[in-house]
């Protein structure tokens, strides 16, 4: 089944007869992702929010799926939503990176916007990468070619996200195992791993 169309996934949102407009989706956006106010430097919290617009507009997903549809594929009847392990993986990075500054930043240097960006930002590309058949997600025919890693950073590049940040995205799964990760990425790629690994059995 192809990808719902755009106006279909608008529809969905909105009232009868009534189009979801971009500010409806950059609320939508906010409402997912409270962490958003995290990001101090004002510029980099907009191009975040932007990418995350941007993906919505180009995914078959809409907003409340998010809250519905498993975090992975890979684990059948994955009992955690989306946005429920998405979040997690943003509250450790966090954490993560306050208590290595704390403890190591005399030698150690970490921008914490940058883990915080890259955290939110690491599945969106998700977005692209699955599609839905009787309201259940699975790999679309562009997820298999392009797995998020890749559709996630082109989202964040096109949105003018800095690059620190797009390495991130990058490098947060498997394929990032074959670069060399920033200290910021090694943050963020370990807090979604250990929020992924228990389910693995
Ligand atoms: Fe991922």
């Amino acid at each position: 089944m192809p990808p719902r169309s755009r106006e279909a996934k608008k529809s969905a949102n909105a009232s009868p007869g009534q189009a979801a407009e971009p500010s409806t989706l950059r609320q939508a956006v906010e409402r997912l992702w409270p962490e958003l106010e995290w990001i101090e430097d004002r510029s980099l919290r907009a191009k975040v929010a932007a990418t995350w617009v941007r993906a919505f507009e180009l995914s078959p997903l809409a907003p409340d799926d998010l809250n519905r549809i498993p975090f992975t594929l890979l684990i059948p009847n994955c009992p955690a939503t989306f946005m429920e392990h998405k979040r997690c993986v943003v509250h450790i990075a966090r954490r993560s990176a306050e208590s290595m500054r704390d403890f190591l930043g005399r030698g150690l240097a970490i921008d914490l916007d940058t883990v915080i960006a890259g955290a939110i930002l690491a599945d969106v590309g998700k977005l692209l990468e699955y599609e839905l058949v009787d309201g259940k997600a699975r790999q679309s025919q562009r997820g298999e070619f392009l797995r998020h890693p890749f559709t996630g950073a082109a989202l964040a590049i096109e949105c003018g996200v800095p690059d620190a940040v797009c390495h991130i995205i990058a490098a947060h799964a498997a394929e990032g195992d074959l670069v060399k990760r920033t200290t910021e990425a090694i943050i963020v790629h370990h807090a979604d791993f250990m929020s992924y690994l228990p389910f693995r059995k």
